[in-house]
């Protein structure tokens, strides 16, 4: 199979906002306790914290973490993980069925974000509590001092504000599931009165206001146009989730679920649009996909886990998705993807970093290691910054179960003008045939390939475990060139590709 693609210097969707290299970390499961968090672990530092784990999140350069929830946030109380350990109260956390012992809170967390060297994004609970919670919650954590709240929290050991600038106004309000679960209308109303309020403490803060928990939600997408006809004005940011998943083990129409991504991308911007002509509004609403990743292997675990008479155990191993070859793929798709919808995608969080769906896995006193996903990830978020290039790609398409006129070859390109650098992410989606990609480069002063990694592996099935962590990782690739401003580049049968021109 041949497929060619033309990058123009002049042909740019946009700058990348470097926080679409986002995480996100839910008080659930082993994500915090066990994951970040195990104080008698051989690597623990003085906080408590896994050194392990920290070197995994800090060679990510992770730029923003939200927390602490998702479905979690929906009925927490942020009070109770503040002041002494030992007087903090286990409460029963509704979400997930579990005991939460409150020992990280918003400082152990604050401390552990500056030791990886990434920003807090935070989410306020409009399921059970409401403006009052998070007018309170924001002066504890962003006023100077001589008010109630920022002369508690200079009390319990933190005399400068954190001045987060991000905040969610709450987490997948129009989810049955949720608690405190409400209508478009509703929700709409509280949210624009709690942003309102926020404001009214500190106009440049960044408010993201509750899209929709997928695109087969049946509000879907009326929740967005209703909540935005609330909100548009007071909030800069909407929030979408998704999820992918291949229970069938069909992996062509699996990999197609990116193109039901940017259909649901592409849906939402124009819902935007749609409100800020109907608002006559000047301000600009963008799209922060807070939760995103391949969730569908630990179904099966969590239904024994959380099923029956279960109790309330305290971080169970819940949602722990251990990733095989094939994931690789969809994580290097669904990332090409916002790069390619840099216009108007400027958030992303991988839901989730550490043992719950996430990119690292952590054993009990034992090692951490990079799962499958960590790698494409990693080279998106390490080399993925700069301008989003329009590229123009003519390769051969199929038609699966999720979108139809799939490019078997997936590219997405970054000019990282600073560096002079190109930056090439490639995904063959056949299964049987080699993909040779001619690339034209133009306008661009590039000399030779500087860098150039592999991911393949004849198993699609295969994954990294504590005794076996690198059945699959990257390696260095052969035979790509750059020739009268032609890059070429052969792409094996499933395989993603990283390559670097400069
Ligand atoms: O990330 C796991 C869960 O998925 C989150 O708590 C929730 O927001 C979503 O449904």
């Amino acid at each position: 199979m041949k497929a060619s693609a033309v990058a123009n210097k002049e042909f740019t969707i946009a700058k990348i906002d470097d926080r679409v290299y986002g995480a996100f970390l839910e008080h659930l499961g082993r994500a915090i306790y066990e994951g970040i968090y195990e104080p008698d672990h051989p690597t623990a530092d003085e906080n408590g914290m896994r050194g392990d784990v920290a070197k995994l999140v800090k060679d990510l350069n992770v730029p923003v973490v939200r927390y602490p929830g998702g479905n979690f946030v929906s009925a927490y109380n942020w009070e109770d993980g503040i002041g002494p350990r030992e007087e903090r109260p286990v409460r029963l956390d509704l979400a997930w069925h579990t005991s939460e012992s409150n020992h990280v809170g918003i400082h152990e967390f604050a401390d552990w974000c500056a030791t990886v060297g990434t920003e807090m994004m935070l989410a306020v609970n409009l399921g059970s509590r409401g403006v009052d919670e998070a007018r309170n919650f924001l002066e504890y954590v962003n006023h100077p001092g001589g008010s109630y709240w920022s002369d508690l929290r200079i009390k319990n050991g933190r005399k400068e504000p954190w001045n987060v600038k991000l905040w969610c106004l709450g987490n997948e309000m129009d989810g049955p599931w949720q608690v405190g679960h409400k209508d478009a209308a509703e929700y709409g109303k509280l949210a624009a009165n709690t942003a309102r309020a926020m404001r009214m403490f500190d106009k440049s803060l960044e408010l993201i206001v509750c899209g929709s928990s997928n695109a087969d939600m049946p509000s879907y997408p009326d929740w967005e146009r209703i909540v935005l006809e609330h909100t548009y004005d007071h909030v800069d940011f909407i929030s979408l989730h998704m999820y992918f998943f291949n229970p069938e083990k069909e992996t062509a129409n699996f990999l197609t679920m990116a193109e039901k991504l940017d259909t649901y991308i592409e849906t939402v911007a124009a819902t935007i649009k749609q409100v800020k002509a109907k608002k006559r509004s000047k301000h600009d609403v963008y799209i922060c996909f807070d939760e995103w990743n391949v969730w569908y292997h630990s179904k099966e675990q969590d239904k024994k886990l959380l099923g029956g008479n279960s109790g309330w155990p305290h971080a169970p191993g819940l949602l722990e998705d251990v990733y095989n070859f094939e994931d690789v793929l969809m994580v290097g798709l669904i990332l090409n993807t916002f790069i390619r919808r840099s216009d108007v995608v400027k958030i992303a969080c991988i839901a989730q970093l550490v043992n719950v769906i996430a990119p690292i896995m952590t054993e009990k006193g034992g090692p951490a290691w990079a799962q499958t996903i960590y790698y494409p990830y990693y080279f998106a978020s390490i080399f993925g910054r700069g301008t989003a290039l329009d590229l123009k790609v003519d390769s051969p398409t199929y038609d699966g179960r999720y979108g139809d006129n799939a490019a078997y070859v997936d590219i997405s390109g970054v000019h990282d003008e600073e560096g002079s650098t190109l930056t090439f992410f490639l995904v063959n989606r056949h299964g049987t045939e080699n993909a040779d990609v001619e690339l034209s480069l133009q306008g661009f002063a590039t000399g030779s390939v500087i860098d150039h990694q592999v991911m393949t592996h004849p198993n699609l099935e295969a994954t990294n475990t504590a005794k076996n962590q690198d059945e699959v990782k990257p390696r260095k690739g052969e035979g790509a060139t750059v020739v009268d401003g032609k890059l070429s580049v052969t792409l094996p049968p499933y395989s993603y590709q990283m390559v670097r021109v400069k």
